[in-house]
């Protein structure tokens, strides 16, 4: 089993999400796992693909929401090239092998829009097998920590993924 974990991340909260499913994964096979602005854009030779990003006005980042986090809200790290970038230049039709999207966002459940809904759905239209549902991990504020307790979900989370999909017992 070979796993290809992409992301993207301001202020890490989404990669420490994104490390968390990674280790969980590796557990039954080898994992990649990679920032969105370095991931390849082909997925060939992968049984699985994993994409986690924040939220950003209700859906994937934008060139101008991320310029605005590092602007405008000090975030440390801007990443180029988006996981919905990314997601636009993947080859296609991709394979159809299962891919999983997940995000974070603030902590109003009342607000809606999700990352990983949005990017869920593109990869469906690329062709991706994805019964998994998307998956969402809250974060304090703009800036994170994630809340208490989402890192262990995020395990549990991988865990259930791999066995619904039969890649571990
Ligand atoms: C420009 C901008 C727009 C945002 N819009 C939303 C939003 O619509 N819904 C939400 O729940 N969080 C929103 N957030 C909060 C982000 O989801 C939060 O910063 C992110 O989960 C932190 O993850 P990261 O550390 O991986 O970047 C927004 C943040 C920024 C900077």
């Amino acid at each position: 089993m070979r796993a290809l974990v992409v992301y993207e991340s301001l202020w890490g909260n989404t990669e420490k999400v994104a490390r968390a499913v990674a280790e969980t994964l590796t557990g039954i096979g080898t994992v990649d796992v990679v920032e969105s602005d370095f991931a390849p854009t082909s997925v060939e030779g992968y049984d699985l693909v994993m994409v986690g990003g924040p939220t950003h006005a209700f859906s994937m980042t934008r060139a101008a929401t991320r310029t605005e986090a590092v602007t405008a809200r000090a975030a440390p790290h801007l990443p180029g090239r988006g996981i919905r970038e990314w997601l636009s230049e993947l080859d296609t039709p991709a394979p159809t092998i299962p891919a999983a999207a997940f995000d974070t966002r603030v902590d109003k459940p009342r607000l809606p829009g999700s990352a990983a809904k949005s990017a869920r759905h593109e990869l469906r239209s690329l062709g991706f097998e994805t019964s998994v549902k998307a998956e969402t991990f809250r974060v304090q504020g703009y800036e994170g920590p994630l809340l208490d307790g989402e890192l262990d979900r995020a395990r549990a989370w991988a865990d259930e993924v791999s066995k619904s999909l039969r890649l571990r017992p």
